[in-house]
């Protein structure tokens, strides 16, 4: 059946592994890419597909109401797939009004936009949002987030994320637009912005940079493989049930410090450095501000009721990941020019 699908925040991360996905395997349908095109965004990320037929960007704001109903009006929009937002953590510590705009007006905008468009059939249609894990907060040493677990963010980004949900479910219960959601931990793989860590490490192990590494590096996070976040979406987007929340995640807990002498290793042997040459760069410094000690993620909903597992090992896929980084120089040289340098300085200078 064909569809014709607003994929919104096309142009960064995760979005535009979503976008490749959609494009190349659903031929009948028409993508339209919505993205604002913000440090995080870059077209870039796809090149490969750009020309393809069932593709189409369009630059707008989430929070530009007119540009949105011509986007709706002038696609015949059916279903939207929401990703565009500020999503680094530290940034919203430095600008929480920003996270407010973007993920909590510009979502409420959007819900509006496909509300008003929708109003007299809502059948065949769907506005699935991307979430986070962190809307549950921070576990201590034992436990996981299920779907049932109480919303507890602590940061401006998750607050907004957890503001943006409750709006999607309200849209869901009053207005009966059809939604479904899906909160994720922590993605890695190809084209992330080098503000998370990750890429931030690969790059500084690169250069021979000091690797920040916040507080005592004990923190603990659940790593999912970019790829498998795409198909997961495209396993609830076929298969969700309209209202439901599903948990996304990779069964893969890593402490920070581990994480990052694991890629220290897989670093001195791509760059042929002598065994813990890369290690000597870590540097502890000033912990982040009411930095979540723990995520982990109870995903046997998604495993049960929509049979999504991930497909690959975390060793697998931060091997590809650093190769890919490796391989692709020109790419990180350009998103680390111009304003990264001034981010840079101003997030890791003092501390
Ligand atoms: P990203 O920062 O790499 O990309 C965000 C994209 O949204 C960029 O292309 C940017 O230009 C666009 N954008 C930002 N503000 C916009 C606006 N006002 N109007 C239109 N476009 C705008 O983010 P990501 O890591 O790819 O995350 C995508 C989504 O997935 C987010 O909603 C995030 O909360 C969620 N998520 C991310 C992770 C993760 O580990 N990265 C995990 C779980 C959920
Ligand atoms: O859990 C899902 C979330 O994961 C997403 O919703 C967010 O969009 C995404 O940014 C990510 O949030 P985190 O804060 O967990 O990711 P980040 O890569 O910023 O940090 C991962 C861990 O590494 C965290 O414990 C903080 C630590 N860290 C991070 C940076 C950037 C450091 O120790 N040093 C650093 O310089």
């Amino acid at each position: 059946m064909s569809k014709t699908i607003l994929i919104t925040g096309g142009a960064g991360f995760i979005g535009s592994h979503l976008v490749r996905r959609f494009v190349k395997n659903y031929p009948d349908y028409k993508i339209i890419n919505l993205d604002a095109l913000t440090y995080a965004g870059n077209l870039e990320n796809l090149r490969d597909i750009e020309s393809e037929e069932n593709y189409e960007f369009v630059k707008a704001d989430i929070n530009d109401a007119e540009a949105l109903r011509k986007v709706f009006a002038d696609f015949q929009i059916d279903s939207v797939i929401h990703l565009a937002a500020e999503s680094h953590v530290d940034r919203s510590i430095s600008d929480p009004l920003a996270f407010i705009e973007t993920n909590v007006l510009g979502t409420a905008n959007l819900l509006n936009t496909a509300k008003e468009f929708w109003k007299d059939n809502m059948e065949g249609k769907l506005f699935y949002h991307i979430s986070t894990d962190e809307v549950y907060g921070s576990l201590g040493e034992s436990g996981y987030f299920t779907e049932e677990t109480s919303y507890d963010p602590r940061s401006p980004y998750s607050a907004s994320k957890a503001s943006s949900d409750h709006f999607v479910r309200a849209y869901y219960h009053t207005y009966g637009l059809p939604v479904v959601i899906s909160n994720c931990s922590n993605n890695y793989g190809s084209h992330q912005f080098p503000e998370k860590l990750i890429p931030l490490f690969i790059n500084n192990i690169r250069h021979k940079k000091a690797l920040p590494v916040y507080g005592k590096g004990d923190n603990v996070r659940d790593w999912l493989w970019v790829e498998d976040h795409a198909s997961a979406i495209d396993r609830i987007f076929h298969k969700g049930e309209l209202g439901e929340t599903y948990n996304i995640g990779g069964n893969n807990e890593w402490q920070n410090i581990k994480l990052i002498r694991m890629l220290c290793k897989i670093m001195d042997d791509r760059l042929e450095r002598k065994e813990g040459e890369s290690e000597e760069l870590i540097t502890f410094v000033k912990d982040r501000q009411g930095h979540d000690m723990r995520y982990a993620i109870d995903a046997s909903k998604l495993a049960n009721e929509l049979g999504w597992e991930p497909s690959i090992t975390f060793e697998e896929g931060l091997a590809k990941t650093v190769d890919w980084y490796l391989e692709n120089d020109d790419w990180l040289q350009n998103v680390t020019s111009g304003d990264y340098q001034k981010y840079y300085q101003e997030q890791y200078h003092s501390r």
